[in-house]
């Protein structure tokens, strides 16, 4: 079947509003906390889903109630969780979120049964020319880069956020079509690549992009984002500005990178899959909880007119 396969992180997040992010040695207090399914994979495969696309999510959980929680939240997102693997001694992912009043996070993962995913749980019979494959980085590494070589070696589409940032080895790069990274992350990549750090994101996507030679997407935050081809060639779209309704963006890089990944299953032009990905990853920070506000397509769709479209730059 013809779908976007997702390799990766499924977590509980356990999030706290803060006045302020606390800063070493500090203690500051809340007066309670949420809970939410997360998880950098999971909210990938949930926002893809929601756009629209036929999505299957792979990894691990543990046999505990935070990994019951993950899948029944995959299955009423209509997420295929067959490919999800419950751990029997490790617990599932979890993650501590501050959240403070500017929508700003900090946060800590302990991977748990995360870092037990093999890549084997994606068979060859699932990898063929039409899916798209999209991977993170809190999965081990080398489990990554096995689906990435496999579903390149198909003809599938490969694409790689590097969140949190780690080093890709050059033969991976060979395999990927896209490489989505935010600045950090980008200027993290450009400098284990020993490239010259650009000062202008788009001079840096630019740098990596070549460098890589593939599509090289910088998310910018309330800026928006820029996509550059190895040719130089690229584009940037701005991003919508929510005001008043922004409460948490916890959930904006994971909703931007699953619809982009839509996008691209659905063969959409670079321009338009940046404009809606875009759309969809502002509009998840309108809520508390990685995936409470991401959007369906529809909705993303009503907010076209609001954005302009993709400019060469
Ligand atoms: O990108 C946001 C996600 O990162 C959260 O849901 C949390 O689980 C961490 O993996």
């Amino acid at each position: 079947m013809a779908m976007v396969i997702v390799f990766g992180s499924l977590n509980i997040d356990l999030v706290l509003k803060v006045k302020h992010q606390p800063v070493v040695g500090e203690t500051i207090l809340t007066p309670s906390y949420e809970w939410f399914s997360g998880g950098k994979g999971c909210n990938q495969a949930i926002a893809c889903s929601r756009s629209g696309v036929k999505t299957a999510m792979v990894g691990q959980v543990g046999d505990d109630g935070f990994g019951t929680r993950l899948m029944n939240a995959l299955k009423r997102d209509e997420v295929l969780a067959s490919g999800v693997a419950r751990h029997e001694k490790e617990p599932t992912g979890t993650a501590f979120i501050t959240v403070d009043d500017a929508g700003d996070n900090q946060i800590i993962v302990a991977s748990g049964a995360n870092r037990l995913a093999t890549a084997d749980q994606v068979p060859n019979e699932i990898l063929h020319k039409d899916n798209v494959c999209l991977m993170q980085m809190e999965v081990n590494y080398s489990e990554n880069w096995d689906v990435i070589h496999r579903a390149k070696g198909v003809g599938a589409k490969t694409i790689l956020n590097l969140a949190p940032a780690g080093t890709v080895p050059r033969a991976v790069l060979d395999d990927l079509d896209y490489l989505i990274v935010n600045q950090i992350e980008g200027r993290q990549m450009a400098e284990k690549m020993g490239l010259k750090i650009e000062d202008s994101a788009i001079a840096m996507a630019r740098k990596l992009a070549e460098s890589a030679d593939l599509i090289c997407v910088m998310t910018l935050g309330p800026l928006g984002c820029v996509a550059m081809k190895p040719d130089g060639k690229g584009w940037q779209v701005k991003a919508h500005d929510l005001g008043d309704d922004l409460a948490d963006t916890t959930g904006a890089g994971d909703t931007f990178c699953g619809v982009f990944a839509g996008c691209v299953f659905q063969k959409m032009s670079l321009q338009e899959t940046l404009r809606r990905a875009s759309i969809a990853g502002t509009l998840a920070c309108r809520g508390l909880g990685a995936q409470s506000k991401m959007p369906r397509m529809e909705e993303i769709e009503e907010f076209l007119e609001m954005v302009p479209a993709a400019q060469a730059v």
